[in-house]
């Protein structure tokens, strides 16, 4: 978890800042904040970081999701792609939307895949939201090929990938709009947030707005400001602002660090025949969160991950077993159990939750592992951890 092993006193100083001031609103105030605005500085960070034009902070990752749809013209009845391997947020912002999830194959790159979409168009696809998972950018040159053969919109999850770039392009931009994740397991943690980017000035309008209650923001009194379209509060709070700008500051080199450190284990256990890598499209615009590796079989993947506990060896995720981040556990969505109807009981599901065919998701999420690399660790450190993970994988193989 980058984000949390490198707090300082900076972010300590930021928050300090918001609460010498009292003002811990985001917007107006302009007497109260005494020139201090840290969510409009994350947002100009993250757009400078990402060179997106619009960024716009949000309160969380899912709440970012949810803009991001909305902001795309995503919404009620729309049949929307999704991943079958993603954090359950993806599919309940679709879901609360009032859109309709369908589910398509993921492949090696751990994202969704050209074929898989291609699969699982129907007439009635509006569009995909693809999810750029556990810190790489999806494979866009073919992503974007069926997008624009087939009209569709793109829109991107990227509550992950923050630090991710494909072709020297930051994820996010690929589509109408995207969305990142601050929350405290990524790496950047504001403790809660997320963050709304676009090229597009209009959709970033309306972004903002959906995030206030459909305020305009223009001018400095908020009891008259207009409401162009009907919002909710998503907003972020000066104090998470200003812990998430901090953070972003460190970003270009915890990537760094992340980088070395991934390198060192992935060649210790490059040397084990048996175990192959993710594939990562653009190897250069890796953020490095994670060492994805792949084991023969499911079978062999759960017993690695069963030696590596018996061997005291932290830090690895095994997705296919995950109560949140793989489809096999999702019964609650399979059934539809919401605490109120949502549109999909209106609509109908638009494919038989539980008999989907996707092969190709559940071999290569039953084979992988996922090693969450620490920038904290030293070189040396960082080769002893991939040593022993290789000394537990042999116990297994050999
Ligand atoms: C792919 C993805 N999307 C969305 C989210 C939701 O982010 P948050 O926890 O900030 O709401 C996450 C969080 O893990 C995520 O991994």
């Amino acid at each position: 978890m980058p984000g949390t092993e490198f707090f300082g006193k900076e972010e300590t100083e930021g928050v300090n800042e918001v609460l010498t001031t009292g003002c811990l609103f985001r917007y107006n105030h302009d007497e109260l904040r005494r020139g201090i605005w840290k969510a409009r500085e994350l947002e100009a960070e993250v757009c400078r970081f990402t060179g997106a034009g619009y960024a716009h902070a949000v309160s969380s990752g899912s709440t970012a999701v949810s803009t991001a749809l909305a902001a795309a013209g995503i919404g009620h009845g729309d049949e929307v792609i999704v991943p079958p391997f993603t954090y359950i947020a993806t599919i309940e912002a679709v879901m609360f939307a009032g859109g309709l999830p369908v589910f398509a194959e993921v492949d090696e790159t751990l994202c969704l895949s050209a074929t898989g979409i291609l699969k699982a168009l129907t007439p009635k696809t509006k569009a995909v939201l693809l999810v750029h998972m556990c810190g790489a950018a999806a494979d866009m040159d073919a992503v974007m090929q069926v997008i624009d053969d087939h009209n569709l919109i793109l829109v991107e999850d990227a509550g992950q990938a923050l630090g991710a770039f494909y072709k020297n392009k930051s994820v996010g931009l690929f589509g109408r709009t995207g969305a990142f994740s601050f929350d405290f397991f990524k790496i950047t943690t504001a403790g809660e947030g997320g963050l709304f980017i676009t090229d597009d000035e209009q959709r970033y309008k309306h972004a903002d707005s959906f995030a206030d209650h459909g305020h305009d923001h223009i001018g400095n009194n908020r009891g008259m400001e207009n409401h162009p379209i009907i919002g909710f509060n998503y907003r972020i709070s000066e104090l998470h602002a200003a812990v998430g700008l901090e953070q972003m500051r460190r970003l270009p080199e915890v990537i760094r660090l992340n980088l070395r450190n991934k390198k060192i284990i992935k060649d210790t256990l490059g040397s084990v025949s048996e175990v192959s890598f993710r594939r990562v499209p653009d190897p250069d615009g890796d953020s490095a969160t994670f060492l994805n590796f792949f084991l023969p079989d499911t079978e062999t993947a759960g017993k690695v991950m069963d030696q590596f506990a018996e061997d005291g060896i932290g830090g690895c995720n095994y997705w296919y077993t995950n109560m949140y981040h793989f489809i096999n556990q999702w019964d609650h969505v399979k059934d539809l159990k919401s605490a109120a109807p949502l549109a999909i009981h209106h609509f109908g599901a638009p494919q038989d939750y539980h008999n989907l065919d996707l092969p190709v998701s559940q071999e290569v999420i039953g084979k992988l592992i996922s090693l969450g690399i620490r920038a904290s660790w030293t070189e040396d450190e960082a080769r002893k951890f991939g040593e022993n993970m290789k000394r537990s994988i042999l116990k297994v193989l050999r």
